[in-house]
């Protein structure tokens, strides 16, 4: 496995005739990321990651500076399930002092997490333009579980003709269904019982929809309830939108995406389900 830092040297890489599988990550690799270089590995010739904490997608007040960050295990993680290239960019390369062009997928990026980070969705859209120019990937792999990014990196790619396949990814879940993130390393033992509520009130949801519900007002209300029965959780959103444009629906139809965002403690942990008639 090759480590590159240069941005001309990574340049370089792509060759006529060979597929090459990307995932971008911001390192820290879990269970999640290494599910998306597995698919990667089985789908192309060669498997490109990425391993940049993208300072644009951090607000002022959040936790770029206290990322979780573990080089050594991530490369580790790379190799073991076969990627043949790690690309690790420098800070200094990707944004120098004179750099003033941001990608936005306008709308898309203003709703759910949008709505408490402002430019989170523009800071993503932006690295990924970067890295989809300088890497040039066949396709590209995102999880599901940060299902907003997925949705915008999607339509990013079709407005601006980019000529890579964004491949979506199922949730990777703890045992106990906690949904595996970086960020879960954040968690006290008791925050972390407070967590798995998440995923319990998206259960509850899809049961209470699957048993005939349809009034929004009474599944986000159930979910409230199941969530606030953990003393360090505040909710942000339980939003049910649909999921190509991300409006909200108004009654449940043929297809939700009900996503959910909570402070458990100081952390911030996202969740979502989509649920099918
Ligand atoms: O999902 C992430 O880890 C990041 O948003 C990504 C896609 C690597 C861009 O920095």
């Amino acid at each position: 496995m090759k480590l590159i830092n240069s941005i001309d040297e990574i340049k370089k890489i792509k060759k006529e005739n060979t597929t090459i599988g990307f995932v971008p990550t911001m390192g820290y690799l879990h269970e999640g990321h290494v599910s998306l270089i597995k698919r990667a590995r089985e789908e192309n010739d060669m498997v490109i990651t990425s391993i940049f904490v993208n300072p644009t997608q951090f607000g002022p007040n959040e936790d770029f500076e206290k990322y979780p960050r573990d080089e050594k295990r991530d490369l580790q993680k790379c190799e073991e399930n076969g990627c043949d290239i790690v690309f690790l960019p420098q800070k200094e390369e990707m944004y120098p002092n004179d750099f003033l062009t941001y990608v936005e997928v306008e709308e898309l990026g203003k709703s759910l997490c949008g709505k408490s980070r402002p430019t989170h969705f523009r800071g993503v859209t932006t690295v990924l333009t970067k890295l989809f120019n300088i890497i040039k990937p066949d396709k590209a792999y995102f999880g599901q579980k940060d299902a907003q990014q997925l949705i915008i990196v999607k339509k990013m790619v079709e407005d601006l003709n980019m000529d890579v396949e964004i491949i979506g990814c199922p949730i990777v879940r703890e045992k106990d269904g906690l949904a595996i993130s970086s960020r879960n390393t954040y968690l006290s033992p008791e925050e972390r019982k407070d967590a798995l509520l998440l995923n319990k009130s998206l259960i509850l949801a899809k049961d209470l929809i699957e048993n005939g519900e349809k009034n929004i007002s009474t599944i986000r209300s159930e979910m409230e309830k199941t969530i606030l029965l953990g003393k360090n959780n505040t909710i942000d959103y339980i939003d049910f939108v649909d999921i190509e444009k991300l409006n909200p629906v108004s009654e449940i139809q043929d297809k939700v995406l009900i996503a959910i965002a909570v402070e458990t403690g100081k952390t911030r942990l996202i969740d979502n389900m989509v649920v099918e008639l």
